[in-house]
């Protein structure tokens, strides 16, 4: 491990903390789109699952095992028995498999929720570590709650399980509580005194809470640590996790500082982006760096004067340099199949995973009702090729309205291929229509958020509408994108249908086949 000295390992977990986050979880097929992207990326390591939550989990993490060559590919487990078999199982299969096991080390960890003494927590850590080093060489240890744990305490730990096997040690800031100075520090300590310290690679695991997780992750780095543990757009449980992109282009543009950087292909930062964001139907703020619409657009008069003279008046990084092409037309309704797929190619859209006839036929339908169709109609285009089972299935649907009110929705869906037809009156053309569509489908959701996006500028520009619906415990997204707002809102709302139908199918299945469910620590 002393060879990774020179450059900082990028674990992304964006499949396991990142889904963690409300609204985000995927179903196998969606986190083989992610996982493909993050090999285009290069990314050193995949945290694809955590095997043992469910059946579903298991069979996503042997999914992206089976489906992705280059990065090491892991599944979380508890230090359980159970956990590392399911663990062992799901990663069977992979280029480079392995397992990342974690305990909490804090005594207020200890005490209230393991209800265990500090030499317990060491004799399972150490018994995880082995057990796993038995049928895998790559074993990560995890210190939960680190940066609120005894460092005399922490040290020990480290010690016992560096000498049990693992090969990476990992320190998180599971409550997003430390501040830059504090990790910076606890990194020189724990390399300068932990016992074989220097035989593995030191890892930063920072939570947002206190909007610190990059910041504290480049200080692990200035502190020693050779891995961060990051997910894309920075997406994870409450405040979410350090944000890939923003930590791997301060590695990249201030290598000056730092001394090293990752490996990373960074051109395929913003396509990975935008593809999470498409598959999650989570957006991204305009101002968040790196990724965000204006993170390279100049407004003031000054500043735009300056980018004319010499573009490194303003800008410290290139957009090309994180995949962002120039947002102007690039195509239009002339373009043939060849133009249309060699720009998916430049996008850092994998075409073997997609139906690119399909795409292109809904392409040439787009811009025959719009004259500039760009990178971002492209990316909504190809988000839609990943559609889950449909059950039903959006015919037409047709809408009044008056300024005094009274709006009728008249809409026409196939049920498992029976199509029927229902009109609905409601507060709006929106509110019609998904009245309409729940009295055909006989179900009727709670819409939590409903929101509607132009994904391009101008009048005829795409609506990109996302919904999140739930019942009972059963909560989803749906998204859709129509040049007719109306249209996009009933597409995301029988999208959201369908995956609603998906997830129910899925829990009847894994309750069936889950013998002993696993209880959490
Ligand atoms: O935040 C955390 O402590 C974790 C561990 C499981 C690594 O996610
Ligand atoms: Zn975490």
């Amino acid at each position: 491990m002393n060879d990774d000295k020179d450059w900082v390992r990028i674990f992304d977990t964006t499949l396991r903390d990142g889904e963690q986050s409300p609204g985000c979880t995927m179903n196998v097929d969606e986190k083989l789109v992610v996982a493909r992207q993050l090999e285009a990326l290069g990314v050193d390591v995949i945290e694809a699952g955590f095997a043992a939550a469910s059946p579903g989990d298991f069979e996503s993490v042997r999914a992206v095992a089976r489906a992705v060559k280059g990065p090491v590919v892991l599944s979380l487990a508890r230090t359980r028995e159970a956990d590392i078999e399911r663990a062992l199982a799901a990663v069977d299969g992979a280029d480079k498999p392995g397992v990342h096991v974690f305990i909490a080390t804090s005594d207020l960890h200890l005490e209230h929720k393991l209800g265990m003494s500090r030499q317990e927590v060491i004799d399972a850590a150490v018994w995880a570590v082995q057990r796993c080093r038995r049928d895998v060489d790559y074993v990560e240890f995890s210190a939960e709650d680190a940066s609120r744990s005894d460092i005399e305490y922490l040290i020990r730990v480290f010690g016992e399980v560096i000498g049990a096997g693992a090969v990476v040690c990992n320190v998180p800031d599971t409550t997003g509580y430390a501040v830059p100075a504090q990790i910076r520090e606890l990194f020189r300590t724990l390399r300068a005194r932990t016992p074989g310290g220097d035989r593995v690679v030191w890892s930063t695991h920072c939570h947002n809470d206190l909007g610190l997780a990059v910041a504290n992750s480049l200080a692990a780095v200035e502190g020693g640590a050779r891995q961060v543990e990051c997910t894309i757009n920075g997406i994870g449980e409450r405040a979410g996790n350090t944000a890939m992109e923003e930590v791997v282009m301060a590695l990249d543009t201030r290598r000056d500082h730092f001394g090293v950087t990752s490996r990373l292909s960074t051109k395929h930062i913003y396509p990975a982006s935008k593809t999470l964001s498409k598959v999650v139907g989570v957006s991204i703020a305009p101002t968040k760096p790196v990724v965000g619409a204006n993170a390279f657009s100049h407004e003031a008069g000054i500043h735009q004067d300056g980018v004319l003279k010499n573009v490194l008046t303003y800008e410290i990084m290139r957009p090309e340099s994180v995949g962002r092409l120039s947002n102007s037309l690039v195509l239009g309704k002339h373009s043939g199949r060849h133009a249309f797929a060699d720009r998916l190619l430049d996008l850092g859209i994998d075409l073997t995973h997609i139906d690119v006839n399909d795409a292109f036929a809904k392409f040439k339908v787009l811009a025959d009702k719009k004259k500039e169709i760009y990178d971002e109609d492209l990316f909504a285009i190809v988000a839609e090729e990943h559609e889950v089972d449909q059950r039903f299935e959006l015919r037409n649907v047709e809408v009044e309205s008056t300024l005094n009110g009274g709006p009728q929705a008249v809409v026409t869906l196939a049920v498992g291929g029976v199509e029927s037809r229902r009109s609905a009156g409601g507060d709006g053309m929106v509110d019609a229509c998904f009245r309409a569509i729940k009295e055909l489908a006989g179900i009727d959701p709670t819409l939590e958020s409903y929101q509607v996006k132009g994904i391009t500028g101008g009048t005829d520009a795409i609506g990109d509408v996302s919904c999140f619906i739930r019942v009972g415990d059963i909560g989803v997204r749906g998204h859709g994108a129509h040049t007719d707002v109306v249209m996009a809102s009933a597409l995301a709302f029988v999208d959201a249908l369908n995956r609603l139908e998906n997830r129910r199918a899925r829990s009847i299945s894994d309750d069936a086949r889950t013998a002993a469910p696993v209880v959490g620590p």
